[in-house]
């Protein structure tokens, strides 16, 4: 039996080695049961006394190395892999990026804050007051007696008799005028309920209101500021009319109309084929609501308006069904 070539052949595995798979094929066919070692060990009975004590020594010496070696870059190759490991459940910067997901504000909101940015920058100040209202504020002031026709135009809810959900956001005028002295110029934006809920209804939703009283203010000043309210909401080639209506607190009284922004004037199912969008009401402030607050009426004139925040929205983002702001469908509402 030749030994000589022993410590090489195990030299030569061993460095060969360069992960931990190979170590452990390598472990098994050198120091396995059927490994190189056995082998050697097997044919040592072949040999006489004096020999077999000297190949004895060598292989034991070799095995030993082998051991020590292998074991040696057991622990290298652990290392390795903790620190792999270790390495993966930190960030993996080559990794697809995850997405964050930001919430935005609501449309209504949205519509809201540019219609008061609008305003704002045309003097007025924003007055607010309160959604459960004395039926005199949301009637009486406002000249809507109880046998007023004009109370079937608003579905109203009742709270107990005497109190209401407010149906819209010209109590706030009375409530503003009856606190401070001429000139005023406010909007006031808010909740208003009505006993309504369809495709264009919702018991709840939002108007905003608009009043400015001062010496001298005349129907043009009216037009002039919603003219500009219009252009800057939905761009300064939107064609606008002022169509002659009816409010018991304003006298005269007009509705403002948009060009369809739909078939741009030509007739279609949103505008009932009239080429018009209605998108508020308006007028010059009546006497009698003057001297419902203990205005002056001799002294002073004013006018105000009233919009609703859903419409102005569903028109400027072509939203057919009112409802659309209130399911809360992520999906819906991510598109704005
Ligand atoms: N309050 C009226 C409504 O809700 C709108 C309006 C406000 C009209 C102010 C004229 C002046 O329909």
């Amino acid at each position: 039996m030749d030994i000589s070539g022993l410590r090489e052949k195990i030299e030569n595995e061993i460095s060969s080695i360069r992960n931990i798979e190979d170590l452990k094929r390598i472990r098994v066919s050198v120091l396995g049961r059927k490994g190189t070692f056995t082998d050697y060990i097997d044919k040592l009975k072949t040999l006489d006394k004096e020999l077999r004590r000297e190949a004895g020594k060598t292989i034991n010496e070799v095995k030993s190395w082998a051991e020590e070696r292998l074991g040696e870059l057991e622990r290298r190759f652990e290392e390795i892999e903790k620190k792999k490991r270790e390495q993966a459940s930190l960030i993996d910067i080559t990794m697809p990026g995850k997405k964050p997901l930001f919430g935005k504000k609501h449309p209504l909101t949205q519509t809201l804050e540019e219609i008061i940015r609008i305003f704002g920058s045309l003097g007025f100040a924003v007055a607010e007051g309160p959604d459960i209202e004395a039926e005199y504020y949301n009637f009486e002031a406002l000249n809507i007696p109880s046998d007023h026709p004009a109370r079937d135009m608003q579905d109203t809810f009742y709270i107990r008799p005497g109190v209401v959900l407010r149906t819209h956001t010209s109590p706030v005028q009375i409530r503003v005028m009856e606190s401070q002295l001429p000139p005023v110029k406010i909007i006031a934006p808010g909740c208003v309920y009505r006993c309504d809920n369809d495709i264009s209804h919702t018991p709840m939703f939002h108007q905003v209101e608009g009043l400015m009283v001062d010496k001298n203010v005349r129907f043009s000043d009216l037009k002039g500021i919603l003219s500009i309210f219009i252009h800057e909401m939905f761009g300064p080639d939107t064609p606008l009319r002022f169509r002659p209506s009816y409010f018991p607190f304003t006298e005269p009284s007009a509705e403002v109309d948009i060009g369809c922004v739909i078939c741009a004037g030509k007739g279609c199912r949103v505008c009932k084929d009239t080429g018009w969008l209605e998108i508020l009401g308006s007028g010059m402030v009546h006497p009698q609501v003057f001297r419902n607050v203990g205005y002056d009426q001799e002294e002073i004139t004013g006018f105000a308006f009233g919009m609703g925040v859903e419409r102005i929205a569903m028109i400027r983002y072509g939203i057919d069904d009112i409802r659309q702001f209130y399911y809360n469908d992520i999906r819906f509402l991510s598109q704005f």
